[in-house]
Protein backbone atom coordinates (compact mmCIF):
# COMPACT_ATOMS: atom_id res chain seq x y z
CA UNK A 1 0.00 0.00 0.00
CA UNK A 2 0.99 3.52 -0.61
CA UNK A 3 0.87 6.53 2.28
CA UNK A 4 1.18 9.80 1.18
CA UNK A 5 2.62 11.97 3.73
CA UNK A 6 1.63 15.41 4.38
CA UNK A 7 3.57 18.47 6.74
CA UNK A 8 6.24 16.08 6.29
CA UNK A 9 9.60 16.83 8.35
CA UNK A 10 13.26 15.27 8.07
CA UNK A 11 12.29 13.77 11.17
CA UNK A 12 8.98 12.54 10.11
CA UNK A 13 10.76 10.62 7.33
CA UNK A 14 12.97 9.41 9.69
CA UNK A 15 10.99 7.62 12.37
CA UNK A 16 8.29 6.31 9.79
CA UNK A 17 10.95 4.82 7.60
CA UNK A 18 12.65 3.11 10.48
CA UNK A 19 9.77 1.76 11.50
CA UNK A 20 8.29 0.97 8.15
CA UNK A 21 11.09 -1.95 7.89
CA UNK A 22 8.33 -4.36 9.36
CA UNK A 23 5.15 -3.26 7.21
CA UNK A 24 7.09 -2.58 3.89
CA UNK A 25 4.52 -0.21 2.76
CA UNK A 26 5.38 2.40 -0.23
CA UNK A 27 5.94 5.78 2.00
CA UNK A 28 6.20 9.33 0.05
CA UNK A 29 6.92 12.77 1.74
CA UNK A 30 5.28 15.85 0.81
CA UNK A 31 6.33 18.95 2.80
CA UNK A 32 2.96 21.09 1.62
CA UNK A 33 -0.34 20.45 4.04
CA UNK A 34 -2.99 18.54 2.89
CA UNK A 35 -5.81 20.81 1.70
CA UNK A 36 -7.92 22.10 -1.33
CA UNK A 37 -4.70 23.40 -3.28
CA UNK A 38 -2.68 20.33 -2.79
CA UNK A 39 -4.89 17.39 -3.74
CA UNK A 40 -3.39 17.38 -6.88
CA UNK A 41 -0.35 15.32 -4.99
CA UNK A 42 -3.12 12.96 -4.10
CA UNK A 43 -2.62 9.98 -6.84
CA UNK A 44 -2.57 6.05 -6.11
CA UNK A 45 -2.10 6.51 -3.06
CA UNK A 46 -4.89 4.15 -0.69
CA UNK A 47 -3.61 6.24 2.49
CA UNK A 48 -2.78 9.79 3.47
CA UNK A 49 -0.96 10.81 6.67
CA UNK A 50 -1.69 13.81 8.07
CA UNK A 51 -0.43 15.77 11.19
CA UNK A 52 -2.33 18.59 13.71
CA UNK A 53 -2.04 21.70 10.44
CA UNK A 54 -3.42 19.71 7.67
CA UNK A 55 -7.09 20.73 6.95
CA UNK A 56 -9.51 17.99 5.87
CA UNK A 57 -12.59 19.78 5.80
CA UNK A 58 -15.69 18.25 3.33
CA UNK A 59 -14.60 19.13 0.07
CA UNK A 60 -10.84 17.52 0.96
CA UNK A 61 -12.31 14.32 1.91
CA UNK A 62 -14.80 14.30 -1.09
CA UNK A 63 -11.63 14.57 -3.14
CA UNK A 64 -9.73 12.37 -1.56
CA UNK A 65 -12.88 9.38 -1.99
CA UNK A 66 -12.87 9.89 -5.65
CA UNK A 67 -9.29 9.42 -5.65
CA UNK A 68 -9.11 6.02 -4.33
CA UNK A 69 -8.04 7.19 -0.82
CA UNK A 70 -9.75 4.66 2.28
CA UNK A 71 -7.33 6.23 4.97
CA UNK A 72 -6.78 8.72 6.40
CA UNK A 73 -3.91 8.29 9.06
CA UNK A 74 -3.51 10.87 11.74
CA UNK A 75 0.28 11.02 13.58
CA UNK A 76 -1.39 13.20 16.28
CA UNK A 77 -4.27 13.38 19.15
CA UNK A 78 -6.08 16.01 18.41
CA UNK A 79 -8.68 15.33 15.61
CA UNK A 80 -9.97 18.89 15.40
CA UNK A 81 -8.77 19.34 11.84
CA UNK A 82 -11.11 16.76 9.90
CA UNK A 83 -14.45 16.52 9.13
CA UNK A 84 -15.39 13.29 10.69
CA UNK A 85 -18.75 13.48 9.36
CA UNK A 86 -17.79 13.52 5.52
CA UNK A 87 -15.16 10.65 6.38
CA UNK A 88 -18.59 8.61 7.32
CA UNK A 89 -20.15 9.45 4.23
CA UNK A 90 -17.36 8.44 1.76
CA UNK A 91 -16.73 4.95 3.68
CA UNK A 92 -12.87 6.73 4.50
CA UNK A 93 -10.97 5.07 7.74
CA UNK A 94 -9.82 7.85 10.33
CA UNK A 95 -7.25 6.80 12.62
CA UNK A 96 -5.46 8.82 15.26
CA UNK A 97 -2.67 8.17 17.87
CA UNK A 98 -4.11 8.70 20.82
CA UNK A 99 -1.77 8.74 23.53
CA UNK A 100 1.67 8.57 22.52
CA UNK A 101 3.49 10.00 24.80
CA UNK A 102 1.24 12.18 27.43
CA UNK A 103 4.39 12.80 30.11
CA UNK A 104 6.26 14.28 26.66
CA UNK A 105 3.11 17.60 26.67
CA UNK A 106 3.09 17.34 30.37
CA UNK A 107 6.83 17.81 30.87
CA UNK A 108 6.83 20.71 28.37
CA UNK A 109 4.36 22.50 29.94
CA UNK A 110 5.98 22.50 33.21
CA UNK A 111 9.78 23.08 31.43
CA UNK A 112 7.60 26.66 30.18
CA UNK A 113 6.41 27.08 33.53
CA UNK A 114 9.76 27.05 34.79
CA UNK A 115 11.36 29.26 32.29
CA UNK A 116 8.79 32.29 32.38
CA UNK A 117 9.03 31.82 35.61
CA UNK A 118 12.68 31.80 36.64
CA UNK A 119 13.54 33.46 33.47
CA UNK A 120 16.23 30.96 32.77
CA UNK A 121 15.69 31.59 28.93
CA UNK A 122 17.03 35.01 29.79
CA UNK A 123 19.62 34.18 32.43
CA UNK A 124 21.60 32.12 29.94
CA UNK A 125 21.87 35.20 27.78
CA UNK A 126 23.05 37.20 29.84
CA UNK A 127 25.25 35.26 31.83
CA UNK A 128 27.20 34.52 28.54
CA UNK A 129 27.43 38.37 28.49
CA UNK A 130 28.97 38.50 31.22
CA UNK A 131 26.52 40.12 33.00
CA UNK A 132 25.87 38.98 36.18
CA UNK A 133 23.00 41.11 37.54
CA UNK A 134 19.84 39.43 39.32
CA UNK A 135 17.87 42.18 38.35
CA UNK A 136 14.33 41.46 36.36
CA UNK A 137 14.93 37.75 37.40
CA UNK A 138 12.89 37.56 40.04
CA UNK A 139 10.74 34.64 40.35
CA UNK A 140 8.10 32.81 42.63
CA UNK A 141 8.07 29.47 44.23
CA UNK A 142 5.67 26.75 42.71
CA UNK A 143 5.46 25.29 46.06
CA UNK A 144 2.42 25.98 48.09
CA UNK A 145 0.65 27.59 44.13
CA UNK A 146 -2.64 26.68 43.50
CA UNK A 147 -2.40 25.14 39.83
CA UNK A 148 -5.84 25.04 38.18
CA UNK A 149 -5.99 22.04 35.29
CA UNK A 150 -8.30 22.35 32.70
CA UNK A 151 -8.72 18.73 31.12
CA UNK A 152 -7.75 15.78 33.52
CA UNK A 153 -7.43 13.04 30.94
CA UNK A 154 -4.10 11.42 30.16
CA UNK A 155 -1.71 15.04 29.25
CA UNK A 156 -3.63 16.49 32.16
CA UNK A 157 -3.03 13.96 34.65
CA UNK A 158 0.57 13.19 33.78
CA UNK A 159 1.08 17.16 34.42
CA UNK A 160 -0.75 16.78 37.41
CA UNK A 161 1.43 14.29 38.62
CA UNK A 162 4.40 16.50 38.36
CA UNK A 163 2.88 19.49 39.89
CA UNK A 164 2.05 17.63 42.74
CA UNK A 165 5.60 16.53 42.93
CA UNK A 166 6.66 20.40 43.43
CA UNK A 167 4.16 20.67 46.16
CA UNK A 168 1.08 22.44 44.38
CA UNK A 169 -2.52 22.47 44.92
CA UNK A 170 -4.28 20.84 42.29
CA UNK A 171 -7.53 22.22 41.59
CA UNK A 172 -8.95 20.24 38.29
CA UNK A 173 -12.35 20.62 36.09
CA UNK A 174 -13.18 18.18 33.42
CA UNK A 175 -16.35 16.70 31.81
CA UNK A 176 -16.18 13.46 33.29
CA UNK A 177 -14.41 13.48 36.46
CA UNK A 178 -11.99 10.91 37.73
CA UNK A 179 -12.95 9.56 41.28
CA UNK A 180 -9.16 8.07 41.67
CA UNK A 181 -7.77 11.51 40.97
CA UNK A 182 -9.87 13.10 43.61
CA UNK A 183 -9.13 10.79 46.25
CA UNK A 184 -5.22 11.64 45.41
CA UNK A 185 -5.55 15.35 46.31
CA UNK A 186 -6.81 17.15 43.64
CA UNK A 187 -9.96 18.82 43.99
CA UNK A 188 -12.46 19.02 41.16
CA UNK A 189 -14.47 22.05 40.58
CA UNK A 190 -16.52 24.35 38.39
CA UNK A 191 -14.67 26.56 35.37
CA UNK A 192 -15.09 29.89 37.29
CA UNK A 193 -13.98 28.52 40.35
CA UNK A 194 -10.76 26.92 39.03
CA UNK A 195 -10.96 30.58 37.38
CA UNK A 196 -10.79 32.19 40.41
CA UNK A 197 -8.62 30.52 43.09
CA UNK A 198 -5.75 29.56 40.71
CA UNK A 199 -2.18 31.43 40.49
CA UNK A 200 -1.25 29.10 37.09
CA UNK A 201 -4.03 27.99 34.73
CA UNK A 202 -2.79 24.91 32.25
CA UNK A 203 -4.99 23.93 28.88
CA UNK A 204 -5.46 20.15 29.05
CA UNK A 205 -8.77 19.85 27.07
CA UNK A 206 -9.29 18.99 23.80
CA UNK A 207 -10.45 21.91 21.11
CA UNK A 208 -14.04 21.30 20.35
CA UNK A 209 -17.46 22.77 18.97
CA UNK A 210 -18.01 24.21 22.24
CA UNK A 211 -14.94 24.94 24.19
CA UNK A 212 -13.69 27.72 21.21
CA UNK A 213 -11.87 30.77 22.77
CA UNK A 214 -12.86 29.14 26.51
CA UNK A 215 -10.08 31.68 27.76
CA UNK A 216 -11.75 35.35 26.74
CA UNK A 217 -12.36 38.75 28.23
CA UNK A 218 -14.86 37.27 30.79
CA UNK A 219 -12.76 34.05 32.03
CA UNK A 220 -9.83 36.44 32.30
CA UNK A 221 -11.73 39.11 34.39
CA UNK A 222 -12.33 36.08 36.82
CA UNK A 223 -8.61 34.87 37.14
CA UNK A 224 -6.24 36.39 39.96
CA UNK A 225 -4.51 39.19 38.90
CA UNK A 226 -0.96 38.16 37.44
CA UNK A 227 -2.62 34.93 36.81
CA UNK A 228 0.19 32.82 34.66
CA UNK A 229 -1.55 31.08 32.03
CA UNK A 230 -0.32 28.43 29.95
CA UNK A 231 -1.91 26.64 26.99
CA UNK A 232 0.04 23.39 25.27
CA UNK A 233 -3.89 22.55 23.82
CA UNK A 234 -4.83 24.12 20.75
CA UNK A 235 -4.51 27.82 19.76
CA UNK A 236 -8.23 28.77 19.40
CA UNK A 237 -9.16 27.59 23.06
CA UNK A 238 -7.94 30.95 23.61
CA UNK A 239 -8.86 34.18 22.48
CA UNK A 240 -5.49 35.82 21.25
CA UNK A 241 -6.67 39.41 21.30
CA UNK A 242 -8.48 38.96 24.54
CA UNK A 243 -5.05 37.45 26.01
CA UNK A 244 -3.16 40.39 24.65
CA UNK A 245 -5.12 42.82 25.92
CA UNK A 246 -4.80 41.11 29.85
CA UNK A 247 -1.13 41.44 28.59
CA UNK A 248 -1.64 44.62 28.88
CA UNK A 249 -3.36 45.49 31.76
CA UNK A 250 -1.04 43.07 33.56
CA UNK A 251 -4.27 40.94 34.46
CA UNK A 252 -1.93 37.89 33.26
CA UNK A 253 0.98 38.18 35.05
CA UNK A 254 2.82 35.38 32.27
CA UNK A 255 1.72 33.38 29.22
CA UNK A 256 3.09 30.13 27.69
CA UNK A 257 1.81 28.68 24.40
CA UNK A 258 2.97 25.67 22.58
CA UNK A 259 0.02 26.56 20.15
CA UNK A 260 -1.49 29.61 18.49
CA UNK A 261 -4.87 29.80 16.56
CA UNK A 262 -3.06 30.65 13.37
CA UNK A 263 -0.37 28.69 13.50
CA UNK A 264 -0.71 26.68 10.79
CA UNK A 265 0.60 29.82 8.61
CA UNK A 266 4.02 29.76 10.95
CA UNK A 267 4.81 27.32 13.17
CA UNK A 268 6.91 24.07 11.92
CA UNK A 269 8.72 26.54 9.44
CA UNK A 270 12.05 28.82 8.94
CA UNK A 271 10.64 32.19 8.34
CA UNK A 272 13.35 34.19 9.79
CA UNK A 273 13.94 35.86 6.76
CA UNK A 274 10.23 36.50 5.93
CA UNK A 275 7.95 39.59 6.81
CA UNK A 276 5.74 37.92 8.80
CA UNK A 277 1.80 39.56 8.55
CA UNK A 278 0.33 38.06 11.31
CA UNK A 279 0.35 41.30 13.82
CA UNK A 280 -1.17 39.34 16.86
CA UNK A 281 2.05 36.73 17.32
CA UNK A 282 4.30 40.41 16.86
CA UNK A 283 2.47 41.73 19.51
CA UNK A 284 2.72 38.73 21.59
CA UNK A 285 6.53 38.28 21.12
CA UNK A 286 6.84 41.29 22.29
CA UNK A 287 6.01 40.86 25.86
CA UNK A 288 8.59 39.92 28.06
CA UNK A 289 6.33 37.45 29.90
CA UNK A 290 5.17 35.78 27.00
CA UNK A 291 7.13 32.28 25.87
CA UNK A 292 5.80 30.76 22.74
CA UNK A 293 7.54 27.68 21.70
CA UNK A 294 6.17 26.27 18.10
CA UNK A 295 4.31 23.31 19.11
CA UNK A 296 7.23 21.37 20.43
CA UNK A 297 5.65 19.54 23.47
CA UNK A 298 5.14 16.55 21.65
CA UNK A 299 8.53 16.63 20.15
CA UNK A 300 10.63 13.57 21.94
CA UNK A 301 12.57 10.68 21.12
CA UNK A 302 9.86 8.34 22.78
CA UNK A 303 7.14 10.43 21.14
CA UNK A 304 7.98 9.93 17.61
CA UNK A 305 8.66 6.00 18.61
CA UNK A 306 5.42 5.49 19.30
CA UNK A 307 4.01 7.57 16.73
CA UNK A 308 5.75 6.26 14.01
CA UNK A 309 4.41 2.44 15.36
CA UNK A 310 1.14 3.42 16.00
CA UNK A 311 0.40 5.04 12.80
CA UNK A 312 1.82 2.09 10.48
CA UNK A 313 0.17 -0.24 12.67
CA UNK A 314 -3.43 1.56 12.64
CA UNK A 315 -2.59 1.79 8.76
CA UNK A 316 -2.10 -1.90 8.75
CA UNK A 317 -4.90 -2.78 11.04
CA UNK A 318 -7.49 -0.67 8.69
CA UNK A 319 -6.18 -1.59 5.59
CA UNK A 320 -6.79 -5.46 6.60
CA UNK A 321 -10.19 -4.22 8.16
CA UNK A 322 -9.66 -5.30 11.93
CA UNK A 323 -10.65 -1.98 13.10
CA UNK A 324 -12.69 -3.91 15.98
CA UNK A 325 -9.27 -4.90 17.64
CA UNK A 326 -8.02 -1.68 18.37
CA UNK A 327 -11.21 0.37 18.40
CA UNK A 328 -10.26 3.67 20.35
CA UNK A 329 -7.67 4.15 17.62
CA UNK A 330 -10.37 4.57 15.06
CA UNK A 331 -12.50 7.37 14.45
CA UNK A 332 -15.07 6.33 11.58
P1 LIG B 1 -7.54 12.99 26.63
O1 LIG B 1 -8.70 12.66 25.75
O2 LIG B 1 -6.86 11.88 27.36
O3 LIG B 1 -8.00 14.05 27.74
C1 LIG B 1 -8.77 15.17 27.45
C2 LIG B 1 -9.63 15.45 28.68
O4 LIG B 1 -10.31 16.68 28.47
C3 LIG B 1 -10.70 14.38 28.92
O5 LIG B 1 -10.66 13.96 30.27
C4 LIG B 1 -12.01 15.10 28.59
O6 LIG B 1 -13.09 14.66 29.38
C5 LIG B 1 -11.65 16.53 28.92
N1 LIG B 1 -12.46 17.55 28.27
C6 LIG B 1 -13.01 17.53 27.04
N2 LIG B 1 -13.66 18.69 26.82
C7 LIG B 1 -13.51 19.44 27.93
C8 LIG B 1 -13.96 20.73 28.32
N3 LIG B 1 -14.70 21.48 27.50
N4 LIG B 1 -13.62 21.18 29.55
C9 LIG B 1 -12.88 20.43 30.38
N5 LIG B 1 -12.43 19.20 30.07
C10 LIG B 1 -12.75 18.73 28.87
O7 LIG B 1 -6.54 13.80 25.71
P2 LIG B 1 -4.98 14.07 25.98
O8 LIG B 1 -4.17 12.99 25.38
O9 LIG B 1 -4.78 14.39 27.41
O10 LIG B 1 -4.75 15.38 25.07
C11 LIG B 1 -5.36 16.61 25.37
C12 LIG B 1 -5.10 17.59 24.23
O11 LIG B 1 -3.72 17.94 24.19
C13 LIG B 1 -5.37 17.05 22.81
O12 LIG B 1 -6.74 17.12 22.48
C14 LIG B 1 -4.54 17.97 21.95
O13 LIG B 1 -5.33 19.09 21.58
C15 LIG B 1 -3.43 18.43 22.89
N6 LIG B 1 -2.11 17.92 22.48
C16 LIG B 1 -1.09 18.81 22.24
C17 LIG B 1 0.17 18.37 21.86
C18 LIG B 1 1.31 19.32 21.62
O14 LIG B 1 2.35 18.90 21.08
N7 LIG B 1 1.21 20.58 22.00
C19 LIG B 1 0.42 16.94 21.63
C20 LIG B 1 -0.67 16.08 21.99
C21 LIG B 1 -1.90 16.57 22.37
Amino acid sequence: MKILFFSAKPYDKLFFDRFNEAHGFELEYYETHLGPHSLGLVQGAEAVCVFVNDKLNAEVMAALHEKGVRIVALRCAGFNNVDLEAAKKFGIGVCRVPAYSPEAVAEHAVAMILTVNRKTHKAYNRVREQNFSLNGLLGYNLSGKTVGVVGAGKIGKAFIRIMLGFGCKILAHDLYPDDVLAGNGVSYVSLPELFQQSDIVSLHCPLTKDNRYLINREALSLMKPGVTIVNTSRGALLNTADIIHALKTKQVGALCIDVYEQEEKLFFRDLSSSIIDDDQIQRLMSFPNVLITAHQAFFTEEALTEIAQITLDNVARLGENRMGENAPFMLT
